[in-house]
């Protein structure tokens, strides 16, 4: 899978891709990503990427003209006419763990992050095909929402984690939220480890994290537990 990033940041997005699990993946050729600074493709003698509202308003708006010469330079280097192109926005659809999986299964995806008060619509009418937020809140830039969702695509995708990382035991895979763990020592401030957890036999440790994870959800995600028991109810 490639995934290309059109920023005004691209050193911002490029130290974080660079490091731990996703800079290992990029290392072992596991997943493709470039980021592209929007900036380079300004006409402008300054390279002024934005400009004021029609209509007025506070604030700037990026020119439609250098992300779209950046978006076909993409296209024409990865020879690949139809990428699915997401731009990072407040508005669009929230982010999950299923619709993180989902995409891995995309072959070439874009991601546009916005800046100031926004971009010009019509770059969005033109290329995008969805856009993507990452929770109820507002951010200064399309960055970090970039950032988070590379993340949660990328260690999902085939190879970039070992077993011992497997995603498939964590919060959100199943529709439930991870059982709690623990590590040594056995006793900290007369906090003892579940003995169940001790005792070596795996019918049991699996029954006790699975009612952990249950009960879990239901306290601290209503919302997930309602879904998970209509959703078994239905299976
Ligand atoms: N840009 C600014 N805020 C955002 C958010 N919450 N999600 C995605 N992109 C954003």
């Amino acid at each position: 899978m490639r995934i290309d990033i059109m920023t005004l940041f691209p050193q911002m997005c490029e130290s974080v891709l660079s490091e731990s699990i996703i800079g290992r993946a990029r290392k072992n050729n596991l997943v493709e990503i470039y980021c592209h600074n929007i900036r380079d493709y300004s006409l402008d003698k300054h390279r002024r990427v934005d400009d004021t509202p029609y209509g007025g308003g506070k604030g700037m708006v990026m020119q439609v003209q250098p992300m779209y010469d950046c978006y076909k330079a993409i296209c024409e280097m990865t020879n690949n006419d139809n990428p699915y192109v997401i731009y990072m926005s407040p508005q669009g659809n929230v982010l999950t763990q299923q619709k993180s999986l989902e995409y891995t299964t995309y072959e070439h995806i874009i991601l546009l992050c916005g800046h100031y008060e926004g971009v010009d619509e019509r770059i969005i009418e033109e290329i995008v095909d969805e856009e993507v937020s990452i929770g109820d809140y507002v951010l200064t830039g399309g960055e970090l929402p970039a950032l988070v969702l590379t993340d949660s695509i990328v260690r999902l995708c085939e190879g970039v984690l070992s077993s011992s990382e497997c995603f498939e035991q964590e919060s959100h895979f199943n529709g439930l939220l991870e059982a709690p763990q623990y590590t040594r020592p056995e006793i900290w401030k007369d906090k003892k480890v579940p003995d169940v957890l001790l005792s070596g036999h795996h019918a049991n440790i699996e029954k006790y994290r699975f009612e952990q994870s249950v009960e879990r959800t239901m306290k601290k995600r209503p919302d997930m537990y309602k879904k998970y028991i209509k959703n078994s109810q239905d299976n």
